[in-house]
């Protein structure tokens, strides 16, 4: 799988992580954004980070035609998701198409693909230049070429790669976000104040991190979409967002990226 083109549709903490690693081991990259001037940012930001790689600008959709495979880390939503993958299936005939989704179904976004059987989802972890993981979840016509070359791509950057089912959550989320949301819940509850809390977990669990400066970390925003998504999956209480969570995200307090969240940055 040498000399790989990869276009990265969606140029934020994710798109510009999944950039990066892919870089970094000599693919060429392409990078789009429907929001001006961020996939030059983007580009300004990574190549400071690794002068020599072969970074690309794609001005529009059309620039990623001949990428063999397009990972798409925008907005998470399903119909902003299908749109961009009904346009995608056209204009790039024969790549492999695949989302970097945490919460949506893989199947359902295939179903706006006119290939299903190239789409694929590759769901990286945060930060993605320090998480070994990605979980890559088949959909239901996905081909066995196409899990393969996946699998394949995930040991060229240096990644593990876990295969499961296309199930809410997945692994990591449906185990970690409800942990996080307890985590808060408990905060509301005036259980223990916030460092208590993540010490405890630290230092009873066996975390590297506590459950609320992780949350902190991936966005209270990101958090509760996720939480709502799987909520709205299955009704399963277990994935009903805390109140407190809510709030935090109404007064724009989203964590280490507004410099507060449970903690101040
Ligand atoms: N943040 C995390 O910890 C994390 C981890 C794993 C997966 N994800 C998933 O990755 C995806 C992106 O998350 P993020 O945290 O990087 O978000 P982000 O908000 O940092 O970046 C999203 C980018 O997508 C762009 N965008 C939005 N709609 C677009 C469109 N239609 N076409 C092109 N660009 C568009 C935005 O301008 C923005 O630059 C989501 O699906 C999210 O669930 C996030």
């Amino acid at each position: 799988m040498n000399k790989l083109q990869i276009g990265i549709i969606g140029c934020g903490q994710m798109g510009q992580g999944i950039a990066r690693v892919c870089a970094q081991v000599g693919y060429k990259v392409k990078l789009y954004d429907s929001f001006e001037g961020a996939a030059e940012q983007a580009v300004t930001i990574l190549l400071d980070k690794i002068p020599t790689a072969n970074f690309q600008l794609a001005k529009s959709l059309d620039d990623v035609s001949d990428c063999d495979l397009v990972i798409e880390a925008i907005k998470e939503d399903y119909v902003t998701k299908q749109e961009l993958f009904k346009s995608l299936s056209s204009i790039n005939p024969s790549g492999i198409l695949a989302t970097n989704t945490s919460s949506l179904s893989v199947q359902r976004l295939a179903q706006a693909v006119k290939n299903p059987e190239r789409f694929i989802g590759l769901h990286f972890m945060n930060p993605v230049h320090v998480m070994p993981l990605v979980e890559v979840i088949a959909g239901e016509l996905t081909s066995v070429n196409t899990i393969e070359q996946t699998l394949n791509f995930c040991t060229s950057i240096g990644k593990t790669a876990v295969q499961c089912q296309d199930q809410p959550g997945f692994i990591v989320n449906r185990i970690l976000l409800p942990m996080i949301n307890q985590a808060i819940s408990a905060l509301e509850a005036g259980l223990a104040n916030a460092e208590d809390i993540d010490t405890a977990m630290k230092l009873g669990g066996g975390f590297p991190m506590g459950p609320l400066a992780l949350a902190d970390f991936i966005g209270l925003d990101t958090c509760l979409a996720i939480l709502q998504n799987l909520y709205e999956e299955g009704k399963n209480l277990t994935f009903q967002p805390s109140e407190l969570l809510v709030q935090k995200v109404k007064q724009g307090q989203l964590g280490k990226k507004t410099k507060q969240g449970f903690f101040t940055y």
